[in-house]
């Protein structure tokens, strides 16, 4: 039986093509009590001593668990040191390991790339909510002669340089992040049929050489997102808006709460910092939580109130919402939507306080609401379980019902 289990090992070894270290000028770390760990390779403890050893398990998964013995690499295949070059990580389908004075390397292979011109450099774009990557692979650029260290946006400042390495498709690329917002970096925005559309340019440099053959790249690219609550804000310059956190005490994350106020019941044109609002105007505030499609929960505002004054606890206020339903008072109040989705709409008539008259704050005690619950409904002192915080908006009031109603400026 012994026999048999030496030669099914010996036919694993031969078929690998692999030896594993079997020497004894280096003692085997768990022989000696050693252990492997990042900037230090594997080390045992002899007599207050520390001196290297090989493993035969080693999390770190790279070639420093063999740094004991060098030409030596670390295949996790065998778990154990052999004299056969292997990089560590892998290699990518367009590199090559090689050994650089017995440091196992990975290196273009350019073969690959053999008869590809400018041309076939097309930049892969992908469109998140937040942000627009574009990617290059790092091989066939060095192969062209262009310099991915050089990627640059139409802004060029340092500010506005955002390249990384990444791994796509098996293929080692730089990856330039641009953020999905108007005017950043020299973004371009348009709106076309309900659709915004962000648009910049990756400029990509050639390499240092003494003759100038080809032309630096100017890669346009775009993204283009449905007009909604949450992307008329990346729109806008400088949107009016209120930002908070929410945990919800069941788990599932904690989830990031925005309140804006827009012109319209559509919630596609936010007012922005410090836009003049004309009394008597609707305001349509619209509170969303980013980035999810809400599975368990729903947003609820369960209480809005205003004041004059930039302190939710001033008084006077004039309370609007209630137990999630609008206060039938004084101020046109509607809840337009609450409770149903991950968005909550709800329309006020601008308006101004006597004693203070050149501003309106609004301020909301939001929550999430578990759709088990009755998240629709009008109750008051619905348990929030800690679950719950404010937002609040200040508005500067443009009063025209003087200067319209009388001749003395016209
Ligand atoms: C390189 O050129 C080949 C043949 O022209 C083409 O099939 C391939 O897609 C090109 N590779 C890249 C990365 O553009
Ligand atoms: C480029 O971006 C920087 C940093 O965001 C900014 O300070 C600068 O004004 C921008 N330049 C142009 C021309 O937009
Ligand atoms: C890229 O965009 C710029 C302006 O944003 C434009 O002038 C240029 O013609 C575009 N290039 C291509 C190839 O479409
Ligand atoms: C964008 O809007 C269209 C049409 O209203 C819809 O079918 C599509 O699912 C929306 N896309 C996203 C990402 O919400
Ligand atoms: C929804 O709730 C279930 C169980 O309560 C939880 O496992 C899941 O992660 C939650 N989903 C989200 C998106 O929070
Ligand atoms: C109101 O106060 C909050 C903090 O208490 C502040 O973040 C916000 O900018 C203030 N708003 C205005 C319009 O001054």
């Amino acid at each position: 039986m012994k026999f048999l289990v030496v030669l099914v090992l010996f036919a694993l070894l031969k078929q690998a093509g692999a030896t594993c270290f079997a020497a004894t000028n280096v003692p085997f770390c768990n022989g000696c009590g050693g252990g492997c760990s990042s900037g230090n390779g594997c080390l045992c403890d002899i007599d207050h001593s520390l001196l290297p050893c090989i493993p035969t398990t080693c999390d770190l998964n790279t070639n420093e668990c063999c740094l004991a013995e060098p030409g030596y690499y670390w295949d996790s295949s065998l778990s154990c040191c052999t004299d056969v070059l292997i990089c560590n990580p892998k290699c990518t389908r367009d590199e090559e390991c090689v050994d650089r004075s017995g440091d196992a390397v990975c290196e273009c292979n350019y073969k690959m790339y053999k008869g590809n011109t400018t041309e076939d450099i097309i930049p892969t774009v992908d469109c998140k909510i937040d942000t627009m990557t574009t990617s290059v692979s790092r091989c066939l650029l060095i192969y062209l002669g262009y310099d991915y260290e050089s990627f640059h946006l139409n802004n060029d400042s340092i500010d506005c340089i955002f390249h990384y390495p990444d791994i796509q498709n098996d293929q080692r690329v730089e990856t330039n992040q641009v953020k999905a917002q108007a005017g950043w970096c020299g973004n371009d925005a348009t709106i076309i049929d309900s659709k915004i559309y962000f648009k910049n340019t990756l400029h990509i440099q050639h390499l240092p050489s003494q003759l100038i053959t080809k032309n630096p790249i100017a890669y346009n690219f775009s993204c283009g997102y449905n007009l909604t609550m949450q992307t008329s804000l990346q729109f806008a310059l400088h949107p009016l808006l209120s930002t908070t956190v929410l945990t919800p005490v069941t788990g599932g994350g904690s989830f990031s709460v925005i309140m804006a106020a827009y012109k319209e019941p559509a919630c596609s044109t936010p007012f922005v910092d410090g836009e003049s609002v004309d009394v008597g105007t609707y305001i349509y505030l619209g509170i969303l939580v980013k980035d999810t499609d809400g599975t368990n929960f729903t947003l609820r505002a369960d209480e809005c109130f205003a004041t004059s004054i930039n302190d939710s606890n001033y008084s006077p206020k004039v309370q609007l919402v209630s137990g999630g339903c609008a206060v039938d008072g004084e101020v046109d109040t509607a809840v337009l939507q609450n409770g149903e989705a991950m968005e909550a709409i709800i329309r006020i008539r601008s308006f101004q306080f006597q004693d203070s008259p050149n501003n309106l704050f609004i301020f909301c005690q939001v929550s999430l609401c578990e759709k088990s619950e009755a998240c629709k409904q009008c109750l008051n002192g619905r348990s929030l379980n800690g679950n719950s915080a404010q937002l609040g908006l200040g508005f500067p009031l443009e009063d025209n019902t003087y200067s319209s109603n009388s001749g003395y400026h016209t």
